[in-house]
C-alpha cells in the first residue's frame, strides 16, 4: 500500500451488537468493546500513513433502535470524545464530527465542538466520524442549498462539506472497509465512494485490530483502480 498524501480509509463498524449477544452480554457491552477499538484503529491507521479515516458511528437510520441503545451509543461517544481528544492532540490527529447536529444532546454537540477546537490544528491525520450521518441526507440538502448558485462537482462537493461540518474537502474514499459480514453501505458516504475499493470482511468491529486493518490495506495495495479509463501498457 502506498499511502500517498490523500490516502482516504472509510470504515463502517459493524458487529458490536452481535459481538456481545454471542459472549451473552448486553448489545451495550458490544458498542463499549467496540469504542475502545476505535482507538486502536486510529493509531493503527496514522502510523500506516493513512491521511484521512472516517468511521460510521451512528447512522441518522440508528435513531431507530430502542431508546436505551441509543442513548448508550450517545453517551459513549461522548465520553470518547472527552477521553480521546487528548491522545489524539499528542499523535496530531485532527477530530471532525460529520453529520447533523441539531439532533444531538447539547453537551455532545459542546463536546464536538471542544474536540474539534482543541485539534484544529493538527496535521498527521484527520479523524473523520460520522454521528447522525445520512448520505441521502447530506446530499438532499446540498442540492436545495444549491438551488440558487452555479452548480459543478467543485461547488457541490463544497455545499456537501458544509452540510456535513466537514472541515474542508476530505476528498473521494480511496478504500471502504465494512466488518461484521454484510455487503452494503447502509447510507454511508454514497458520493464519496463512487469509485471506492470495497472490502468486506465477516470479522465483528469489536475483534478488527490492527491485523484487519492490515489485512485491508495489503488487501487495497493488490487492488488495479482504472477510474473507468484503460492502463496505459494495454492502450
Ligand atoms: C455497529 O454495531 C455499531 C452501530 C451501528 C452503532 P451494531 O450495533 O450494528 O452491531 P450488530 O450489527 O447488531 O451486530
Ligand atoms: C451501519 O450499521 C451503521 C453503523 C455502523 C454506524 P447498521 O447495523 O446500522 O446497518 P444495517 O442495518 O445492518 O444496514
Ligand atoms: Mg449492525
Amino acid at each position: 500500500m502506498s499511502a500517498t498524501g490523500k490516502f482516504h480509509v472509510a470504515i463502517i463498524m459493524d458487529g458490536n451488537g452481535r459481538w456481545a449477544q454471542r459472549r451473552g452480554l448486553p448489545r451495550s457491552a458490544g458498542h463499549v468493546q467496540g469504542a475502545k477499538m476505535v482507538r486502536r484503529v486510529v493509531e493503527a491507521s496514522a502510523r500506516a500513513g493513512i491521511r484521512t479515516l472516517t468511521l460510521y458511528a451512528f447512522s441518522s437510520d440508528n435513531w431507530g433502535r430502542p431508546s436505551p441503545e441509543v442513548e448508550s451509543l450517545l453517551r459513549l461517544l461522548q465520553c470518547y470524545l472527552a477521553s480521546e481528544t487528548r491522545r489524539c492532540l499528542r499523535n496530531s490527529v485532527r477530530i471532525n464530527v460529520i453529520g447533523r447536529r441539531d439532533r444531538l444532546p447539547s453537551g455532545l454537540v459542546r463536546a464536538i465542538e471542544t474536540s474539534e477546537q482543541l485539534t484544529a490544528h493538527c496535521t498527521r491525520m484527520r479523524l473523520r466520524i460520522a454521528v447522525d450521518y445520512s448520505s441521502k441526507h447530506s446530499i438532499l440538502e446540498a442540492v436545495r442549498r444549491a438551488a440558487t448558485g452555479t452548480l459543478n462537482t467543485e461547488t457541490f462537493e463544497a455545499l456537501l462539506a458544509e452540510v456535513d461540518h466537514s472541515a474542508g474537502d476530505a476528498g473521494a474514499v480511496d478504500l471502504l472497509i465494512r466488518t461484521g459480514g454484510d455487503q452494503r453501505l447502509s447510507d454511508f458516504l454514497l458520493w464519496d465512494c463512487a469509485y471506492a475499493e470495497l472490502y468486506f470482511t465477516d470479522v465483528l468491529w469489536p475483534e478488527f485490530g490492527e491485523a484487519g486493518l492490515h489485512a485491508a490495506l495489503e488487501d487495497f495495495g493488490g487492488r488495479q483502480r482504472r477510474f473507468g479509463k484503460v492502463l496505459a501498457e494495454s492502450a
